[in-house]
């Protein structure tokens, strides 16, 4: 027999002075397939059109549909209702500007750190276009492909205790976004420029390897792997900085 899903949902529209933040109870029939996606739909639809919430792709690609979803930060279009309770509470991510109900900004915070990360390939070649294509190993192309899955649903820093506690803190996601490109052999930076990024307590010795991040990650990306590359690599810099300069290599 199909069940009938109560849902609890965080209810606060910030822009309205008289809004007060407080959970509101809504029932709903379950259908086949059901995922949190269709659920959330059908109630703005059906019974309170004023829900606020975010969806693009509703196919686990554009990231936009992340919030916590019985506790946990996860895709609201990749969660199937039978794998749930019949009681489902949804909470917007922590951590991100709240914009409403179950929506959050996650663009503004992911551009600041995409700009403080220093994301893209920094290289003294000037790109000609007619060039051919410089070929890259298989292996090598892979990792990086590995890393660059990233949908930027903020899932990972809403679960980490650091960025909750440290609002400056990177966050996984923006350590493995500099470990694609440490390992990217068209990016020139060297170790002392990618310590000035990351080696401090903002980035990666700020992490305490609580390791909700990679446990939350829709994509599965390895963000633990990545961590302990960069410590490493950044604690070596570290020493390296301290050697006199006659015993460096730099
Ligand atoms: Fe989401 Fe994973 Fe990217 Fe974090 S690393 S933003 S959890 S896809
Ligand atoms: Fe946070 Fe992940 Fe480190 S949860 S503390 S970034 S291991
Ligand atoms: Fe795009 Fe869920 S709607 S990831």
């Amino acid at each position: 027999m199909a069940r009938t899903l109560r849902f609890n949902i965080f209810r606060y529209n910030p822009r309205n002075p008289a809004s007060v933040a407080h959970m509101r109870e809504y029932s709903l029939g379950e259908t086949e397939s059901m995922t949190l996606f269709i659920a959330l739909n059908r109630i703005r639809e059906e019974q309170d059109p004023s829900l606020q919430f975010d969806f693009c792709c509703r196919a686990g690609i554009c990231g936009a549909c992340a919030m916590v979803v019985n506790g946990k930060p996860g895709l609201a279009c990749h969660t199937k209702t039978k794998d749930m309770p019949g009681e489902i509470s949804l909470m917007p991510l922590p951590f991100f500007k709240l914009v409403g109900d179950l929506s959050v900004d996650t663009g503004s915070w992911f551009r600041g750190m995409y700009q403080k990360v220093e994301s893209w390939v920094h290289t003294s070649k000037t790109f000609d276009p007619a060039a051919e294509e410089e070929r890259m190993d298989n292996e090598l192309a892979e990792k990086i492909y590995e890393l660059d899955r990233c949908i930027e649903c903020g899932c990972c820093v809403a679960a980490c205790g650091t960025a909750l506690m440290r609002e400056d803190f990177l966050g996984a996601v923006a350590l493995n976004r500099v470990a694609r490109f440490l390992i990217d052999p068209r990016d020139e930076r060297t170790e002392k420029e990618y310590f000035d990024v990351v080696g401090s307590d903002d980035g990666v010795f700020g992490c305490m390897g609580l390791l909700a991040c990679e446990d939350v990650c829709p994509k599965d990306i390895p963000l633990q792997d990545q961590l302990g590359m960069l410590r490493r690599k950044m604690a070596l810099a570290a020493v390296r900085g301290m050697l006199p300069k006659f015993l460096r290599k730099d």
